[in-house]
């Protein structure tokens, strides 16, 4: 069957959905968009030898993204996320102006949610320096509701955490402690997670914020994945059951284990020369 068959009216569309990130935070995507697109075949790449990205410049992650953009683009995807806050932040618009390709940002999602969420419009927002630094949720925040006070908190160190796997030992819960007391008291009432990284670390940053609202946007990023698809008639109704496919550009055990903890089953992951992909 080709990529692109008519069904009645329909076009249906069974070529897979790329989704990257600098490493396993896209995990936290890929999962939801398993649970509402169960029809939807992934490839994703996580950038294991590069990462941390939210260190790096805005011309290192735009290289990078490219980089990625490519090989997913090689792969045959229909369309792709960009399972990453630092780069959605500082390179979506580079990527938008060089390719054709549909892409879906993570950032619009999470910022949509907060606003629903919010009852005393005092948020705060973590991410990577990168993110914060870019203060791209700030302005789209406050763009859509002038009166809303942010907060903003670069937690560099929740990304190391999570790509080691430690995500609920004592380092990690005293990590987030430090992190967010000052958020805490400022009296935000909701906290959003500008990192697809740090949904990994749910268990700590609940227990530490109590009952303050966090915003893990992965659902919302899946749903507005799913709306793209299906206002595009783009969305695949295959009855066999996907065949995900997992790719890093370094070893691929570490991944392998996150994989493990995320989806609650194994996945088989390869390692490919990214910088093959100019
Ligand atoms: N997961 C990424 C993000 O959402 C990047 C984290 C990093 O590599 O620093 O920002």
């Amino acid at each position: 069957m080709p990529a692109h068959y008519k069904r009645g009216s329909e076009i249906l569309d069974s070529r897979p959905i790329g989704i990257f990130d600098s490493g396993v935070g896209g995990l936290t995507i890929a999962s939801e968009v398993m649970k509402i697109l169960p029809n939807e075949t992934i490839i994703y790449f996580g950038d294991t030898a590069r990462v941390p990205y939210g260190s790096k410049s805005k011309e290192t992650v735009t290289k990078y993204s490219r980089q990625m953009v490519n090989f997913l683009k090689d792969s045959g995807v229909k369309a792709i996320v960009a399972a990453c806050n630092t780069v959605c932040a500082n390179s979506l618009d580079k990527l938008l102006e060089e390719f054709d390709i549909p892409i879906i940002d993570v950032l619009n999602p999470g910022v949509s949610s907060c606003l629903d969420a919010t009852r005393n419009n005092v948020v705060g927002v973590i991410g990577t320096e990168g993110t914060i630094k870019s203060g791209a949720y700030e302005k789209a925040l406050k763009a859509a509701k002038p009166g809303i006070i942010v907060y903003s908190k670069a937690c560099p160190l929740f990304v190391p955490l999570s790509e080691e796997g430690w995500t609920s030992n004592s380092v990690a819960n005293i990590t987030t402690e430090i992190y967010l007391q000052e958020l805490i008291d400022k009296e935000i009432d909701s906290l959003l997670l500008g990192c697809t990284h740090y949904p990994l670390l749910i268990e700590c940053i609940s227990r530490v914020v109590g009952g303050i609202t966090i915003i893990n946007s992965a659902v919302s990023v899946a749903g507005s994945l799913k709306e793209f698809l299906t206002e595009n008639n783009m969305l695949s109704e295959s009855r066999e059951s996907p065949e995900h496919e997992f790719y890093v550009s370094d070893d691929t055990v570490k991944f392998r284990r996150t994989c493990k903890s995320v989806f609650g089953r194994d996945f088989t992951a390869t390692q490919i020369d990214i910088e093959k992909f100019i």
